[in-house]
C-alpha cells in the first residue's frame, strides 16, 4: 500500500501568544513540526506533504529538506485557515498515491510505531478509514470518538460543539487519519463549516465515511496525541521527550543522571555520564567514556573519549579533543577548540582559540583568538589583549613556553617556543624562542618601613602603634 501523509501545519497557533508560528516553536533541540514529519516517514509515507501558512514556508521547507532530503517534502500553502478539513483538501491536490495518511504538526510524541498498526489495519481492507484514538482520564478540549451500542465509529464531535453527555466519552480523537485517497477526496469536498468555529473540521469526515464504510479507531498510548496548543502543553511534551531521550541513551550504555535535557540530535557514546541538571544542546557530540559533569551546558560542542568536563562549564560551538579535562566554571565560547589532553580550568574563558595537545590554562585566564602551542602552560590571570576598540588581533604562542601568572600579552603578539614570560609581564613586543621576557620593576626591600610607617599613622590618629 502506497501513501504520501499529508502534516497539517497552518493553524494560527492562537493560543501559543505570541509571534512564532506554533509548529516551528522549539522543542528538544528540533521543531514540534520536525516529530510528526518523522513519524510520517518512518512509518513509511512516500512523501510528507507539508500545509503551512505562506509566511511560515520557506523556513519550513529548507528546515524539513535539510531534515529528510528533498525527494521526502513537498510545502505548500493554506492562505486562509478554514479549518484542519480545508488544510487536509489542500493537500490532497498533491497526492499521487492510492491512500494518504493525514495528521497533525503540533503533536511531537508520536512516532513511527503509533501509526504502523494503523497501515496494517487499513492494508486488511475491511474499513474505508482508520483513526488514531486513546483514552483520557481528562478529556477536555479533544474531539471524541462517538460510537453507537454495537460499538461501531459514527462520528467524531470536537468538545466546544460536544453535549454534556457527550463530553463524558473519554475515547478522544488523536488526529490521524488513514484512507483511501478517493473516499478521503469525495467527502472533504463534502463538508460544511457547521460548527462553533465555523471552520471546515477535518473529523467530519468520519461521520460522512461511516454512512457507507466502516471507520475503524484505533485505541493507542495516550502520550502520543498529546497537542500542543499552548505553552503549558509545550512544556510538558518538552518534558516527556527529554525522559524517552534519557531512557533511550541508558538503554545504548550511556549513564544519564536525573533530569538531563539531552536534544534529540545529541549523540552519546557508550559509558559516557551526564550528570543531573546538564543541558545537552543542537548538535552536540560526546565521546565514549567521557564525563560530562553537574550543571553544564554544552550548544553545539564535540567532546572526545575520555574527556572530563566538570561541574558548571558553559561550551558554545567548541570542539574538545580525548582526555582533556574541562572546568569546573570554565567559559569556552565559539571556535575554541581545545586538543587532546590540554586542561582549562576554573574561570578560564576561551574564544576563537586553539589550545593545542597537551597545554594548560588551569585558572583564572582570558584566551581570545589566540593560538596555544603543545604542552605550553599558562599562569593564573593571564589575559590576551586582543581587542584595541576596532580590530582583533592575535595571540600565539609557541610550543611549551611558560606564561607566568598576571602577564598581559597585547596582540599582535608572538611567544617563541620554550620562552618564558615572567609573572606580572606586560608583553607588547614578540619574543624570541627559549628567551624571558620581564618588564615589571625591581623589588626593593625597606627593612623596619612598615613598624615605622604604622607607628606614625597611629600617632596621627591617637592611637596606640
Ligand atoms: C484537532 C482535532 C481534534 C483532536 C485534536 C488532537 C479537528 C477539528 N479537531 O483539534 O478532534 O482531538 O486535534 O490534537 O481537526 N491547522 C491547519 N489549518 C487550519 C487549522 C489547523 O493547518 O486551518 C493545523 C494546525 O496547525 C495543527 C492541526 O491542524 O497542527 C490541528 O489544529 P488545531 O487547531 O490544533 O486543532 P485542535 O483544536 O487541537
Ligand atoms: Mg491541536
Amino acid at each position: 500500500m502506497s501513501f504520501d501523509s499529508i502534516v497539517l501545519a497552518a493553524g494560527k497557533g492562537t493560543r501559543m501568544k505570541g509571534q512564532t508560528s506554533k509548529v516551528l516553536h522549539p522543542i528538544a533541540g528540533r521543531t514540534l513540526l520536525y516529530f510528526s514529519v518523522k513519524a510520517a516517514v518512518e512509518a513509511g509515507s512516500r512523501r510528507a506533504i507539508v500545509v503551512c501558512r505562506s509566511e511560515d514556508r520557506e523556513g519550513i521547507d529548507s528546515y524539513l529538506v535539510a531534515s529528510f532530503g528533498r525527494d521526502k517534502i513537498v510545502s505548500i500553502v493554506q492562505e486562509v485557515p478554514r479549518g484542519t478539513g480545508d488544510a487536509a483538501r489542500i493537500g490532497l491536490e498533491h497526492c499521487e498515491t492510492t491512500h494518504v495518511c493525514i495528521l497533525c504538526g503540533d503533536t511531537p510524541l508520536l512516532e513511527s510505531t503509533d501509526l504502523r498498526p494503523l497501515v496494517a489495519l487499513l492494508a486488511e481492507e475491511k474499513s474505508a478509514l482508520v483513526v488514531a484514538s486513546s483514552k483520557l482520564s481528562d478529556p477536555t478540549g479533544y474531539g471524541r470518538i462517538l460510537r453507537d451500542a454495537s460499538g461501531r465509529v459514527i462520528c467524531i464531535r470536537e468538545h466546544r460543539d460536544a453535549s454534556a453527555a457527550e463530553r463524558l466519552v473519554c475515547e478522544v480523537n488523536a488526529g490521524v487519519y488513514f484512507g483511501a485517497i478517493a473516499d478521503v477526496r469525495a467527502t472533504i469536498a463534502t463538508l460544511k463549516p457547521n460548527n462553533d468555529q465555523g471552520e471546515y473540521y477535518l473529523t467530519d469526515i468520519v461521520e460522512a465515511i461511516a454512512k457507507s464504510g466502516t471507520v475503524q479507531a484505533r485505541i493507542g498510548r495516550s502520550e502520543t496525541l498529546l497537542g500542543v496548543n499552548d505553552r503549558v502543553q509545550l512544556e510538558q511534551a518538552e518534558s516527556m521527550l527529554f525522559a524517552r531521550i534519557r531512557d533511550r541513551l541508558r538503554l545504548q550504555g550511556v549513564t544519564v543522571r536525573g533530569d538531563a535535557r539531552i536534544d534529540d540530535a545529541v549523540e552519546v557514546g557508550v559509558d559516557a555520564v551526564i550528570g543531573a541538571g546538564v543541558e545537552l544542546r543542537g548538535a552536540t557530540k560526546i565521546g565514549e567514556r567521557a564525563v560530562i559533569d553537574t550543571g553544564s551546558i554544552l550548544t553545539n560542542v564535540a567532546v572526545g573519549a575520555d574527556t572530563k568536563v566538570l561541574p558548571h562549564s558553559v561550551m558554545t560551538d567548541s570542539t574538545v579533543g580525548e582526555g582533556a579535562q574541562i572546568g569546573p566554571f570554565s567559559h569556552l565560547r565559539p571556535a575554541s577548540v581545545i586538543e587532546d589532553q590540554a586542561h582549562i580550568g576554573n574561570f578560564v574563558e576561551t574564544k576563537k582559540t586553539r589550545v593545542r595537545r597537551g597545554a594548560k590554562a588551569n585558572h583564572l585566564a582570558y584566551l581570545g583568538d589566540g593560538d596555544v602551542g603543545e604542552k605550553a602552560n599558562i599562569g593564573a590571570g593571564t589575559i590576551f589583549c586582543n581587542y584595541d576598540g576596532y580590530k582583533k588581533h592575535t595571540t600565539t604562542i609557541g610550543a611549551g613556553a611558560f606564561i607566568g601568572s598576571d602577564s598581559q600579552l597585547v596582540a599582535p603578539v608572538v611567544i617563541g617556543a620554550g620562552a618564558y614570560v615572567a609573572t606580572g609581564t606586560t608583553v607588547t613586543q614578540d619574543v624570541p624562542d627559549d628567551a624571558l621576557a620581564i618588564s615589571r620593576t625591581r623589588q626593593e626591600n625597606k627593612l623596619g618601613y612598615a613598624a615605622r610607617l604604622r607607628g606614625r599613622l597611629a600617632a596621627q590618629a591617637g592611637k596606640k602603634a
